[in-house]
């Protein structure tokens, strides 16, 4: 697996033979694996204009919540590097694209967390020399980009905590280290419970209509010679009852202040399926995922994709021209079936009615 050489090591983590997303210091060019054509091909795009960094995120070569939230930080950081004028034209431009970017895909929070992040610095940086103030910025998103991967380990640790000994787990769609700054979410639990026992392993649901399970979450826990198997969705219930699993974790997009969780379609079903199983469902994601002005679910607002990415497999047409498909990209799992969630700031339990908010600082 080939990946493009930066001028210092990625900030992924050195372990990773792969990286989602990465800037390149010296030419703030924008380096993105192409996640679309995983597992097949392995092709790095190098973007250099920020409105670049927007189609792909907006077309998936990169996602996973925190993943795009670094994408947008690095393309404003190339906003800034691509201003000399005075303080108030940079501010201007900045927001301009902040919209833009913030436009992209409306679930996952952690995009509009980065990009408020990146436009409270531009006010402090504004008045500095322009390439004082593209350096500024493009280290903060740089620190976004690490902090990530620092909130991954410390999820991962506290999650693995509560995995059962020789657990087969279950996961839903990709929260590894292709859908963040590096390690992943719900994978950051598994790599960590694996590690400290490794006769752990995974059943990886394929996640239609995108196949994040089948195609990303399976080619990073068998990079990592994690035992991993994939399933189609609807084989959850087979195996729930069966006893065949014994803990689920999953990433979110969003977490709402009453602990309801957004997250890729199908996790919900998964999570009452293992409700009825008595089966932890947990969830883990980095604080900026935790939305506490969201007051529930009722208020996540849900991306609808094309009728397309239903009505397909890859070439193959598998719906008939001219029949109706429905595509949200994401459901909420209500906190009552949320058995705990793990954070860099410490694990809360939503259906025993603890609320994220304990955690805020
Ligand atoms: O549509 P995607 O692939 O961006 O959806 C990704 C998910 O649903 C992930 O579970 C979520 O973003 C968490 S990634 C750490």
């Amino acid at each position: 697996m080939t990946r493009p050489q930066l001028s210092r090591p990625p900030l992924t983590g050195a372990s990773q033979g792969f990286f989602a997303v990465e800037i390149e210091p010296e030419t703030f060019d924008v380096w993105m694996l192409d996640q679309r054509l995983l597992p097949g091909e392995i092709l790095y795009h190098r973007y250099t204009r920020p409105d670049e960094v927007a189609d792909a995120i907006r077309s998936m070569v990169v996602r996973g919540a925190p993943a795009i939230g670094i994408s947008a930080a690095y393309a404003l950081a190339q906003v800034a590097r691509s201003q000399d004028g005075d303080a108030a034209s940079f501010l201007v431009a900045n927001g301009a694209a902040g919209r833009v970017l913030d436009g992209t895909r409306p679930t996952a929070v952690n995009l509009a967390w980065a990009i408020a992040r990146m436009s409270r610095r531009a006010s402090e940086v504004a008045a500095e020399a322009p390439a004082d103030r593209a350096r500024a910025m493009r280290e903060e998103a740089e620190a976004i980009h690490r902090e990530d991967v620092t909130a991954c380990r410390a999820m991962g640790a506290l999650g693995a905590r509560d995995v059962p000994r020789g657990a087969t787990i279950l996961t839903h769609c990709n929260a590894g280290a292709l859908a963040t700054g590096g390690y992943g979410t719900a994978l950051g639990v598994i790599r960590a419970a694996f590690e400290a026992d490794p006769t752990v392993r995974v059943l990886a649901s394929e996640t239609r209509p995108y196949l994040q399970g089948a195609r990303l979450t399976a080619w990073e826990l068998h990079a990592d010679e994690i035992p991993v198997e994939v399933i189609t969705d609807g084989m959850s219930g087979h195996f729930f009852a069966r006893g065949e699993i014994d803990f689920v974790v999953v990433g979110s997009d969003r977490i709402c202040a009453n602990g309801d969780v957004a997250n890729k379609i199908g996790t919900f079903t998964h999570a009452v399926l293992a409700h009825v199983h008595e089966v932890p469902f947990t969830v883990a994601a980095p604080w900026s995922t935790v939305d506490l002005r969201c007051a529930s679910g009722a208020e996540v607002p849900i991306e609808q994709r094309s009728r397309e990415e239903v009505a397909r497999i890859g070439d193959r047409v598998i719906v008939a021209d001219g029949i109706g498909c429905r595509h949200p990209a994401f459901d909420v799992t209500p906190a009552k079936y949320v058995h705990a969630i793990y954070t860099e700031r410490g694990r809360v339990a939503p259906a025993a009615g603890e609320r994220p908010e304990v955690l805020r600082k």
